[in-house]
């Protein structure tokens, strides 16, 4: 089973437009048998769609959660994503990192996602690559930091985005090697962490300026169970070939 997350981001002006898009998103996951369709919908529509939708098959994410509670304005707590059925959460994008988000508060958001039922996917990746290799310590930090309180005795219920910074809403996406080597490295992070059996169940995807053109390479690399997807998961045609390929 493969993952894709459409992060919409800001790309969608209006709520019709919006529903437009999920409609197409509808078709595509109404047929498909090895896909789980995640939409991280603009933070004013995500609520609607969910509400309107009858069916099963496509899953709705937050693009952003806070742990705050009660006077946090403009915030959207974990408990009300939780009490409107909203079941995951993007957390640590980098968009919302560069606005001052500190690996804490990652941390504290993802405990907010373990204590209101909510799947946090969570996003890792580094500024640069520089040439003594120090980005996958970089990136082992974000994903220590950011799980340094989950449960040890409770099933792993998150997602792992690996997206370098430097390749989200680039041309090109990182190379393939460039990508495996993270996910493998991720993967023995997640296993000396909660163990082999644990560590081998969390679903690690890719994401940064991931297309149609690009996205049979990337779900064939080892460790890699699906793409996080900005600019391409709104274009619909962009989008119904990528469907295609994961079928
Ligand atoms: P992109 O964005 O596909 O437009 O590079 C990915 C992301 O930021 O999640």
């Amino acid at each position: 089973m493969k993952i894709f997350v459409g992060n919409w981001k800001a790309y969608i002006h209006s709520y019709s437009d919006a529903k437009k898009l999920f409609e197409v998103y509808k078709k595509v996951a109404s047929i498909s048998k090895n896909t789980s369709y995640i939409i991280a919908a603009p933070p004013l529509y995500v609520l609607s769609l969910h509400k309107e939708y009858r069916g099963r098959k496509i899953l709705f994410a937050s693009q952003t959660v806070s742990y705050c509670k009660e006077a946090c304005t403009g915030d959207i707590p974990a408990y009300q994503l939780s009490s409107e059925g909203i079941n995951f959460a993007l957390v640590g994008h980098s968009e919302q990192r560069r606005k001052g988000k500190t690996d804490e508060d990652i941390r504290q958001e993802v405990n907010a996602c373990v204590q209101n039922s909510i799947v946090p996917i969570i996003i890792v990746g580094e500024h640069k690559r520089d040439e003594d290799a120090s980005y996958f310590k970089f990136v082992a930090k974000q994903l220590k930091t950011a799980l340094a309180d989950y449960p040890k005795n409770k099933p792993l219920k998150f997602i792992v985005a690996y997206e370098p910074v430097w390749a989200v809403g680039a041309k090109e996406p990182a190379k393939a090697r460039e990508i495996e080597m993270m996910t493998i490295y991720i993967r023995k992070v997640l296993v000396q962490m909660f163990g082999e059996r644990k560590g081998k169940s969390v679903p690690i995807l890719y994401g940064g300026s991931v297309n149609q053109y690009n996205i049979d390479a990337i779900l064939d690399l080892q460790e890699t169970d699906g793409v996080l997807v900005g600019r391409a998961s709104t274009d619909t045609d962009a989008f119904i070939e990528m469907a295609r390929k994961l079928k």
